[in-house]
């Protein structure tokens, strides 16, 4: 969480960080702060609210725009309240030192006492104040560079962090270190120029030349030099690798779209198409997944699969119970990561575990999967951000290339992690011989038609609109599903919850009955999803049992269905497909109703109060 975008080069840092600091809002949005320093002052802006409420100040501080170093931060308050105080950056007590820190220091309490016995006096209720403190106290103790203080100081230190610090008696160079927390450095043209930031997106129109820092790394970024990294804890050298970005401004940015969630649902039927690229295979009917034929042994001799995700992911990795249960006959459990890290699982080398992640950066994702690794288990990932820490932790992994997604409200990832894990799916089905040549060449040629078909479906947007304003001032919805499609009833009352803050809850359709039955009257809408295989015959008797207690009912159903017209308040139909695919497009009509119900209450759909898009804290 938080988001960090900071310059130091010939330019006026001010619009290079603000418009960095609006790219990383995903990130954490309840406060914002910026300093930039022209030689002499340093000249800092800091508020509760969005970076457009920061621009609002710095608007009316004009002076305070003008300098060629910049650090700025967009906050997701962990220590103390969002408020101007507590937002970054925080200078150290003498002055001279800045900082901006994406992270938490879980000792910072010990640290700071120890401080205050020493004379220091705190201004914020922050870690990251701390923090820069124990820097300045280092420095001064040891009498040593900003480098060699903060490399002492983080030694010291318990927590994650991803962190610049600037000294202004040393006004041409930045230094920054991550543990847990991710940085990228963009290296200008002769190394004139550098831009630091938590992903690559601030600088993308100015460099493709990034270095990613890994844990416990640090770097001394000056102008005219090659960056110095080194390992913070054995002081050992560390070669930088600059690495060519393949991310391009038309991609984060929201291409006439009102919102960027908007614009990601529409990017589905590409985003599918590009997470097929090179895999499916369809003349020959055939799948090539490389990171599973190297490793194909240990997937057919493996006990059990154990999934690992959070939010969406999580959603889409029970999807990815069903399918690969149902295809190639391996027992599949999906767990929390948050739970799975704490709960002592038993875990051996028999197993294989899988951790889906869009962000590549959640940490208690990143915590189960250290813990798989420690008990000798072979990790896969299946992650959409190319480099991030959970792609680079894992084994080996597939990326789902949906490209980069910008709103907190995850939709193109989850429909390409679904992609991803049904080809694994029919891959390994296909070499354990758990599904015929027949049935597997059947999926083959079902799934190579989803990107169509997931485009025809958008056409619905209009209808879905309709319904949207039927049901927008609901105060509770149940979504309902069973087999495939369970995780999916999951998957779209979070949609619902996450950016309309209306309460939703999913269920698997026939536990309706076991308690949430007992909700439904006629103000309660139910969202259910009664395609045309799979149990359509039970969940038509589940609608049925909702009518007869006045609930309202929105199906989602196969198209040219009549038996659940005839019964639903309001139908959308999805093209036909095989039962197991049809999550990737019952999905699609959920999307877009939490969409428009959020647009007409007036939320703020692509960055929904209290939550940030990537959870890097635990
Ligand atoms: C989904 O809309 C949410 N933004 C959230 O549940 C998300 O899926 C979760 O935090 C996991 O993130 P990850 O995929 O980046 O690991």
């Amino acid at each position: 969480m938080c988001g960090i975008s900071a310059y130091i080069g010939y330019r006026e840092a001010y619009p290079i960080v603000v418009n960095g600091l609006k790219r990383l809002e995903y990130r954490g949005y309840d406060s914002a702060g910026l300093v930039i320093y022209d030689g002499k002052k340093m000249q800092l802006s800091k508020t509760k609210g969005k970076v457009s409420d920061l621009e609002l100040i710095t608007d009316k501080e004009e002076g305070r725009k003008k300098g060629n170093i910049g650090m700025g931060h967009t906050r997701w308050a962990t220590h103390g309240v969002p408020n101007d105080i507590n937002s970054h950056p925080h200078f150290s007590q003498s002055g001279d030192l800045v900082i901006v820190h994406n992270g938490i220091i879980e000792n910072y309490d010990t640290i700071r006492k120890e401080l205050i016995t020493r004379g220091y006096v705190f201004e914020s209720d922050t870690d990251t104040e701390v923090l820069i403190n124990l820097i300045e106290e280092v420095k001064l103790n040891e009498g040593c560079k900003l480098g060699k203080a903060v490399q002492l100081a983080l030694t010291s230190v318990v927590g994650a962090y991803a962190i610049a610090v600037f000294d202004k008696t040393k006004p041409d160079e930045l230094v920054v270190a991550r543990l847990g927390s991710p940085i990228a450095i963009g290296v200008g043209k002769e190394k004139k120029e550098f831009f630091i930031a938590s992903d690559a997106s601030p600088f993308v129109e100015y460099t493709k030349n990034a270095i990613y820092l890994e844990d416990e790394e640090m770097a001394i970024i000056k102008i005219g030099k090659k960056v110095k990294v080194r390992k913070i804890h054995d002081d050992s050298i560390v070669d930088p690798i600059i690495q060519k970005l393949q991310m391009s401004l038309e991609q984060i940015e929201k291409g006439g779209y009102d919102h960027f969630m908007l614009k990601e649902i529409h990017e589905q039927p590409k985003a599918i198409t590009d997470t097929f690229r090179g895999r499916m295979l369809a003349k020959e009917n055939m799948i090539k997944m490389s990171s599973i034929e190297d490793n194909l042994d240990k997937f057919l001799n493996a006990d059990r699969i154990i999934i690992v995700a959070c939010g969406t992911s999580w959603h889409a990795g029970l999807v990815a119970e069903y399918l690969i249960e149902d295809m190639a006959r391996i027992p599949v459990e999906v767990e929390y990561a948050s739970e799975f890290r704490y709960r002592n699982p038993i875990i051996t080398d028999k197993d294989i575990v899988i951790a889906i992640s869009q962000s590549g950066e959640t940490a208690d994702t990143l915590a189960a999967i250290k813990l798989a690794k420690s008990k000798g288990a072979f990790v896969y990932g299946v992650c959409n951000v190319v480099g991030s820490s959970i792609a680079r932790e894992t084994h080996t992994g597939a990326y789902t290339h949906a490209g980069p997604e910008i709103g907190v409200a995850s939709t193109k990832a989850f429909t390409t992690q679904i992609t991803v894990l049904t080809l694994i799916a029919l891959k390994l089905g296909q070499a354990n011989k758990s599904l015929s040549d027949e049935v597997f060449e059947n999926y083959i040629q079902k799934m190579e038609l989803i990107p169509k078909q997931v485009e025809k479906l958008l056409e619905i947007d209009e209808h879905v609109k309709s319904i949207a304003a039927v049901y927008k001032d609901a105060t509770n919805c149940l979504y309902l599903g069973r087999g495939f499609n369970f995780p999916v009833a999951l998957e779209g009352a979070l949609k619902l919850k996450e950016i309309s803050y209306i309460h939703a809850e999913g269920y698997p359709a026939a536990e309706m009955k076991h308690g949430p039955i007992a909700l439904i009257d006629e103000n309660m809408p139910i969202f259910v999803i009664a395609t045309n295989k799979g149990h359509y015959e039970k969940v038509v008797s589940n609608i049925q049992e909702i009518k007869a207690r006045s609930g309202k009912i929105i199906a989602v159903v196969t198209e040219g269905d009549t038996q659940v017209r005839d019964i639903a308040d309001h139908v959308i139909e999805i093209p036909d497909t095989e039962d197991a695919l049809t999550p990737l497009l019952t999905t699609i009509p959920f999307q877009l109703l939490s969409y428009h119900i959020a647009v007409m209450l007036n939320k703020n759909v692509d960055q929904p109060r209290n939550l940030a898009k990537s959870v890097t804290v635990e």
